[in-house]
């Protein structure tokens, strides 16, 4: 049998669908599992949408439809980005896609030459260096360190930056630690992209998942108009994670190359689901911050009974909806912890290693579930905290 492409052994998978496909393996064998692994909404899409979704069917809107995404959505965008980031950008510059995945893939793709560097942060979202080993360039990761409230640290940004650094991913609020950036923290990023000539991905997908404060998106920031890419999409912000629907706003020079990568693949995005997303993004009944308020809500709670686990720490996000819980206190790895939660009480979440090697004394908790199944989350921990309240007591 002739092997498969060799790049193919650079890339990796991602930790929460493992996790995701043992804990589903264990539902089957008749065991009860509190599923707080997966970076999804336990919310649909608001009534609207739907109906949206059903007209937009109804009125033949099934067919191939314009390559860079429908007028009508990514007018609704520019919109949108005004609206709740008080960006400029036109229409012209939106490019639709099928989740923002694939628009980070296809922005990596467009830009990236073999051997150029790319900074991310780690711990990350594991797809940022993985599709840049899966194209050929060198991932090269910054720091979100406790000692910096898990924030960036543009010196260490500056020092990592060489001859061959062509990229600067950022990602606020960020997938796992919930940081939302400070603007000096973002004023000075943006200065040494400016400075070395970078080009800025801006993953700014959980941008309304923000708790008591205003967004500042990359985009804002001087120089960034001809420099900065924002990824954003319909998953996260109005739960519509199976739709697959992401979009990119990208400098005019660089969208050609995407539309191009869009041609020589899905040809365009589903054109009843781009129909649905303008109504999404209308949000009439207001569903998007009643879905950030109760996530407010139970990161209060959640946060709270997770800091009484014994060895356990966690300062409250401030975005996103995730729980980032320093384990070290626990006396044992990450992985022992996440894997006697999962075998003997239950509860999926991930070893913070599967974000990146900063992640290794921590573990994610989505917290995209009730107060109830949360609440009964942490007493199902506590209950088998014993196993290394016992390690704790031996040392
Ligand atoms: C930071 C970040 N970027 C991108 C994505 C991918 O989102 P989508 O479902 O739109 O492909 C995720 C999903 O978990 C994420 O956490």
């Amino acid at each position: 049998m002739r092997p498969v492409a060799s790049r193919m052994a650079s890339m990796s998978g991602e930790g929460a669908l493992s996790v995701f496909a043992r804990a589903k393996e264990l539902e089957r064998q008749g065991r009860s599992i509190i599923h707080l692994e997966l970076g999804e909404p336990d919310f649909h899409p608001a009534t609207p949408v739907l109906d949206a979704a059903k007209n937009a069917l109804d009125d033949g809107k099934d067919r191939y439809c314009p390559v860079q995404g429908v007028p009508a959505l990514r007018e609704e965008i520019a919109i949108y980005l005004n609206r709740t980031r008080g960006l400029k950008v036109s229409a012209d510059n939106v490019v639709i896609a099928p989740g923002c995945k694939i628009a980070l893939f296809f922005a990596l793709m467009a830009l990236l030459e073999p051997g150029d560097e790319v900074l991310y942060p780690d711990p990350g979202f594991p797809g940022y260096a993985s599709i840049t080993l899966g194209l050929g360039g060198v991932p090269v990761f910054f720091e979100l360190a406790e000692r910096n409230r898990l924030q960036p640290d543009p010196d260490e940004v500056a020092a990592k930056i060489t001859p061959r650094t062509k990229i600067l991913i950022t990602n606020s609020p960020g997938n796992p630690t919930g940081t939302v950036y400070t603007d000096a923290v973002q004023r000075r990023l943006a200065e040494l992209a400016v400075k070395h000539d970078l080009l800025v991905l801006s993953d700014e997908i959980y941008a309304r998942i923000i708790y008591g404060r205003n967004y500042l998106s990359m985009l804002k920031y001087p120089g960034m108009e001809e420099r900065a890419l924002i990824i954003d999409g319909f998953s996260k912000s109005f739960a519509m994670t199976g739709w697959r629907l992401g979009y990119t706003v990208a400098p005019a020079h660089i969208v050609p190359a995407l539309n191009m990568l869009t041609v020589n693949s899905y040809t365009c995005v589903a054109e009843f689901t781009q129909y649905a997303a303008v109504e999404a993004l209308r949000d009439t009944s207001g569903a998007t911050p009643r879905m950030v308020n109760e996530f407010a809500k139970r990161r209060e709670q959640f946060v709270r009974d997770l800091n009484r686990v014994p060895g356990f720490r966690c300062v409250p996000p401030e975005g996103a909806f995730y729980a980032w819980v320093n384990i070290a206190g626990t006396g044992m790895t990450a992985e022992q912890v996440s894997h006697i939660m999962l075998e003997d009480a239950g509860v999926a979440a991930i070893a913070g290693a599967a974000f990146g090697p900063a992640g290794k004394d921590f573990v994610r908790f989505s917290f995209a579930s009730s107060t109830a199944t949360l609440q009964e989350a942490v007493e199902r921990i506590m209950k088998i905290s014993a196993a290394w309240q016992g390690t704790l007591a031996g040392r």
